[in-house]
C-alpha cells in the first residue's frame, strides 16, 4: 500500500523554476532516450522566508515554549476561529490528534461504530481503532475520490455514534447529503478536513459543518509548521471536552485526556504561514482550473469531479483518473514512469485502506476479541467490501499541491508530457 508518496514527493530539494518548455514536441519519450518536456523542478515546498526565523527566534527568547505561558497559539487559534467563521478552534500536535481529541469528545469507545471512507490517510482510520470501536468502510464514488454519501444510510446501526467524512485532495465530501442522514439518526459528524484549508461549501468553510472539523498543518500540507492540527467546533461543551481530551483533562473532574499540545514554536510558524495561505490558495485553484481545462482533452485522462456544492477546493492534491485502455493498455505504473522522465512527477496515491492487514490484527486481537463477538467481527468485515474504492485506487493519479503554485506554462508543461506519452503508448507499452 502506497501511502507517503505525496510526502516523499515533497522532500525533493527545491533548485528554483527553470522552465524548459518546448512547446508542441512530440518527440520520442524521455523514458525511450527522447529530449524531457521538462528538466526544471516545480516550486520548492516550504515556501519560507526571514519571517519565520524572526518568528521563531523571538520564541526561542521569550522563554515562553508552551501553549500556556505564551501568546502565539492563542493569537493562532483567533486567527483560525476568524477566518474559518468558527466559534471555537484548539490548536493540537497533529491533525491525528485533532481527530482522536474529536472522538474522545464524543464518548467514542468499544462498543460503538464509526463510519468513514476506505480513500484516506491512515489516521482517519487508526483513531477508530486507538478507541476500539467498528470502522465501517462507505465505499468511494469513482468520479470524485470521496466517501459515495449516497450510501451512508444504509450503513447505519444503532451502535452508529458518529461519522468521518473526509474531504480529500481539498475536494469536499457532499455535505448535502452528508448532514440530513447524519441528523436523521442522531450521528455526530467529524469532518476530516486535514486536506482542505479553506476549502468551502456552498460558500462557508469546510470543518465548520460537522460537530467537529479537524485540520493538519503536517509538513506537506497547504498551512504548515512541521506538525500541527487544530479543531474547529461551534459548539461550547464539545470546545470544553476537546480541550480537556487533548490536555489530559485540562484538570476538570468531568473528563480524562491524552497530550496533543501544540507547542508556541509551531504556532508562531503557522502565524507566519498564515500570511501567505491566501494567495497561494488562489493561485493553486487559478492553476487547478486551467490544468482541469487541459487534461479534459486528452481521451483517458479524467480530472477528479468536484461536487457542485464545493465553492472552493483548497487543491492539496491534483487528482485525476487514468484509464489505461485509451493509452493503448500502459500500466499506469508505466504512465507514471513516463512521466516522471518527462520531468513531471506523480504518485499513484492510496490503497484501500479497508484491506491494510493491520486492520484484521486489530479486530482480531485480544482487546477486540473482549468486547466484539466473532460473529460481528466477521459482519463488519464482510460490509467492508468496497469494490467501487477498488478502482479509485487503482486508477488515481495525484500531483501535489506545490506542483500548482508555479506558472500556467507548468501547467502546459504537464498536459504536454501527459499528451506525448500517449501518443507514445505503443511503444511505451513495448518497451
Ligand atoms: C486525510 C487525513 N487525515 C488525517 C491526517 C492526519 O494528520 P497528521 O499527519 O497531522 O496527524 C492526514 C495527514 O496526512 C490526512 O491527510
Amino acid at each position: 500500500m502506497n501511502t507517503v508518496t505525496r510526502r516523499s514527493l515533497l522532500a525533493a530539494p527545491a533548485v528554483g523554476l527553470v522552465a524548459s518548455t518546448m512547446k508542441g514536441e512530440v518527440g520520442k519519450p524521455a523514458l525511450l532516450g527522447g529530449k524531457a518536456v521538462r528538466t526544471g523542478r516545480f516550486p520548492a515546498w516550504p515556501v519560507f522566508d526571514r519571517t519565520e526565523e524572526e518568528a521563531l527566534v523571538a520564541v526561542v527568547r521569550s522563554g515562553k515554549w508552551n501553549r500556556t505561558s505564551g501568546a502565539n497559539v492563542k493569537r493562532f487559534e483567533e486567527t483560525y476561529a476568524r477566518v474559518t467563521g468558527a466559534k471555537f478552534c484548539i490548536a493540537t500536535s497533529s491533525g491525528t490528534g485533532a481527530l482522536q481529541s474529536s472522538l474522545a469528545a464524543l464518548g467514542v469507545g468499544p462498543g460503538d461504530e464509526v463510519i468513514l471512507p476506505p480513500y484516506t490517510f491512515v489516521a482517519t482510520l487508526n483513531v477508530i481503532l486507538n478507541m476500539h470501536a467498528l470502522p465501517v468502510f462507505v465505499d468511494s464514488e469513482l468520479e470524485t475520490g470521496l466517501i459515495d454519501a449516497r450510501k451512508i444510510e444504509a450503513a447505519i446501526t444503532e451502535r452508529t455514534v458518529a461519522m468521518i467524512p473526509v474531504h480529500l485532495a481539498g475536494s469536499v465530501a457532499d455535505l448535502d447529503a452528508v448532514l440530513p442522514v447524519a441528523k436523521k439518526h442522531n450521528v455526530a459528524v467529524v469532518e476530516d478536513t486535514c486536506q482542505s484549508h479553506l476549502s468551502e461549501w456552498r460558500n462557508r468553510k469546510a470543518g465548520t459543518y460537522g460537530t467537529t472539523g479537524c485540520f493538519s498543518f503536517q509538513a506537506s500540507k497547504n498551512l504548515n509548521c512541521g506538525e500541527g492540527g487544530a479543531i474547529l467546533t461551534n459548539d461550547e461543551e464539545i470546545y470544553r471536552k476537546c480541550f480537556a481530551a487533548h490536555y489530559n483533562g485540562n484538570m476538570t473532574d468531568f473528563m480524562h485526556g491524552t497530550k496533543f499540545c501544540i507547542t508556541e514554536f509551531q504556532a508562531a510558524m503557522l502565524l507566519a504561514q498564515f500570511a501567505r495561505l491566501e494567495q497561494q490558495a488562489k493561485t493553486r485553484e487559478q492553476n487547478a482550473q486551467y490544468l482541469t481545462s487541459l487534461l479534459r482533452e486528452i481521451p483517458g485522462i479524467m480530472p477528479a469531479r468536484m461536487h457542485a456544492g464545493c465553492t472552493r477546493n483548497a487543491y492539496h492534491l491534483y487528482m485525476l483518473r487514468y484509464d489505461q485502455q485509451q493509452f493503448a493498455g500502459l500500466p499506469r505504473g508505466k504512465f507514471l514512469k513516463a512521466l516522471k522522465a518527462e520531468g513531471i512527477p506523480a504518485a499513484s496515491g492510496y490503497g484501500p485502506l479497508n484491506k491494510v492487514k493491520y486492520l484484521k490484527n486489530a479486530l482480531h486481537s485480544r482487546g477486540y476479541q473482549r468486547v466484539y463477538s466473532s460473529q460481528q467481527i466477521a459482519r463488519l468485515e464482510e460490509r467492508n467490501n468496497c469494490p467501487v474504492n477498488d478502482r479509485v485506487c487503482a486508477e488515481f493519479v495525484w500531483l501535489t499541491q506545490n506542483m500548482l503554485l508555479g506558472t500556467r506554462s507548468d501547467m502546459d508543461q504537464i498536459a504536454e508530457a501527459m499528451r506525448k506519452v500517449q501518443k507514445h503508448a505503443g511503444e511505451l507499452v513495448k518497451a
